[in-house]
C-alpha cells in the first residue's frame, strides 16, 4: 500500500479570494486521498497599509490561525499548489518573498522532481491571470519541477476557462461554484499525477 501523496497548498491572500480557492483546493486534494497542509505566507506589507483597508485587516485576523509556510513544508511535499492574487500582472510580492528564501533548498536539489501547479485571482478578466501563472512557472522551471496544469482535461475547464490554472475574476464577486470546482479539480489532478510518480519511484 502506497503512502498518501503529501500536498502543500501555499498561498497569499489580502482579502480572501485566493484563500477561498486554496480551501477548495484542500477539499479536492483530500478527497483524492492526499495528506494536505494549508499554509499562508507571511504578510510583509506595513501595518498601516493593512489597517487602511478594513477587508484586508479583517482577512488577516480571520486567518490568524493558518500556519505560515516554511521550508519544511516544501521538503515534505510531493506536490505543491501555489495561490496568489494578480498584482500588476505578477504574483504578489508576499508570495515572492517566501519563494525567494528557498535558495538553499534549491541548491541542494530539494525542490526538484516535485509536482507544481498554481491558481490566481484578479479584479478583471484580462487583468493578468495568465501572466501571473506563467511568471510563477518560471520558478518551477528553475526548481526542476514537474508542472501540472489543468489544461482542458475535464469538461469543467471549458466553463472555468483557464488551462494554466484556476483563476477567478474578483470583480464579479467571491468565487462561485465553477471556480471552486475548478480549484478542487486542479488539486485532484495534481494528486493523481503525483501519485503516479510516487508509485513509479517506489517500484
Ligand atoms: C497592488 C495591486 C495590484 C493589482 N493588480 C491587478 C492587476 O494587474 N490586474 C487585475 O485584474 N487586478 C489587480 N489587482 C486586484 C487583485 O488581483 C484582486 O483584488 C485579487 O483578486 C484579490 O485577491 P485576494 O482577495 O485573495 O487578496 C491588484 C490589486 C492590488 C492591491
Amino acid at each position: 500500500m502506497m503512502e498518501p501523496v503529501n500536498v502543500a497548498i501555499i498561498y497569499y491572500s489580502s482579502t480572501g479570494t485566493v484563500h477561498a480557492l486554496a480551501q477548495a483546493a484542500v477539499e479536492g486534494a483530500e478527497k483524492a486521498g492526499a495528506t494536505v497542509r494549508l499554509r499562508k505566507v507571511a504578510e510583509t506589507a506595513p501595518p498601516e497599509a493593512v489597517s487602511g483597508r478594513a477587508e484586508w485587516a479583517g482577512h488577516l485576523e480571520d486567518t490568524a490561525d493558518v500556519t505560515e509556510a516554511g521550508h519544511d513544508d516544501l521538503e515534505w511535499a510531493d506536490a505543491v499548489l501555489f495561490g496568489t492574487p494578480t498584482r500588476f500582472g505578477n504574483p504578489a510580492s508576499q508570495l515572492r518573498a517566501f519563494i525567494d528564501t528557498t535558495g538553499p533548498l534549491w541548491f541542494q536539489g530539494k525542490l526538484a522532481d516535485k509536482v507544481y501547479s498554481a491558481f490566481t485571482a484578479s479584479n478583471t478578466a484580462h487583468g493578468g491571470q495568465e501572466s501571473t501563472l506563467l511568471a510563477l512557472a518560471n520558478t518551477f522551471y528553475h526548481w526542476g519541477g514537474i508542472i501540472v496544469p489543468p489544461g482542458y482535461t475535464d469538461p469543467l475547464q471549458f466553463r472555468s476557462g483557464n488551462p494554466y490554472g484556476t483563476s477567478h475574476v474578483t470583480g464579479d464577486g467571491p468565487p462561485g461554484e465553477v471556480a471552486l470546482q475548478a480549484a478542487r479539480y486542479q488539486a485532484r489532478r495534481v494528486v493523481d499525477i503525483a501519485a503516479f510518480l510516487k508509485v513509479g519511484r517506489a517500484a
